[in-house]
């Protein structure tokens, strides 16, 4: 959980050392007739300590205590789902799936595109201001996958790439986040790099991992975190946590869900393959 009430008690530390050292040097240049210069600073004390005042009484800062949304349950939002918490019950399937209004992909996932219905909406909101912005039409590659869907994933990957390429790739069945209906992988027409770690660098890749949480979406995959997360850059894999939530990430600068939480970093599965 994110030390929100050390932030402010940080900055009131700040705010009682720097009255008492202004209150100091304001006294002190008086009495030893210290150069004008630093009088003058000492003098403008005052005016800083008001602004960092008025910072501490503007600065809205969101307590997620007690969390609104369990990160346990696999119906809520805020479930966190990695190589150490996997889905409970194992084979869950989210009940309010439903198609968002998107074009098609070229390749057409044999999976469906369905997301569940809080997500959906958010992609398609995503959709209308990318086009709006004049970025491109927004596709979905993947999105709800069942437990299923996920077995013949990760085994068409690791049979194919071998076992230590589909741990980085593709999460074991009852491990992605997919089969909660709140992941989805985005591209943009025309611009490439589907499902690809150059699509991180195309004009709307930049342009949804910039604005994503707005839309309640956070890149869960990102750059150098594989530590973390378990699973290496993924620029097109978004992960639907509502507005709050993404948004109170990136105002924090927090990239992963496991440490926005104080979770465990899960670099690995507790158990070895099967
Ligand atoms: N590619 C992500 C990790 C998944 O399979 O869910
Ligand atoms: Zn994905």
């Amino acid at each position: 959980m994110p030390q929100n009430n050390g932030r402010v008690s940080m900055r009131l530390r700040r705010l009682i050392t720097l009255s008492v050292v202004g209150a100091l040097l304001i006294g002190t240049a008086g009495v030893l007739g210290l150069p004008k210069i630093l009088s003058d600073q000492a003098a403008n004390l005052p005016e800083t300590i008001q602004t960092i005042a008025d910072q501490v009484q503007a600065k809205p800062v969101t307590i997620f205590d007690p969390p609104k949304h369990s990160i346990d349950e696999a119906d809520s939002i805020w479930v966190v789902v990695n190589k150490h918490r996997q889905i409970s019950p194992l084979k869950y399937q989210p009940t309010n799936l439903v198609f968002p209004t998107l074009p098609k992909p070229k390749v057409q996932n044999p999976f469906g595109l369905q997301l569940r219905e809080e997500a959906a909406l958010a992609t398609e909101e995503m959709a209308a201001a990318l086009s709006e912005e004049g970025i491109g039409t927004l596709i979905l590659n993947s999105g709800f996958r069942t437990y299923k869907n996920q077995q013949g994933l990760y085994n068409r990957t690791r049979d194919t790439r071998g076992l230590a390429v589909a741990e980085k790739l593709s999460a074991r069945p009852g491990h992605s986040e997919h089969q909660l209906g709140l992941a989805a992988d985005f591209s943009v027409k025309g611009q490439g790099c589907v499902i690809m770690v150059c699509f991180g660098n195309t004009e709307a890749g930049r342009w949804i991992a910039e604005n994503a949480h707005e839309y309640g979406f956070v890149l869960r995959y990102p750059k150098g975190y594989k530590p973390i997360t378990g699973f290496q850059y993924e620029p097109w894999h978004f992960r639907y946590v509502g507005v709050e939530l993404a948004t109170e990430m990136k105002t924090n600068g927090i990239k992963t869900l496991e440490e926005f939480w104080g979770l465990d970093a899960a670099p690995d599965y507790l158990a070895p393959a099967g």
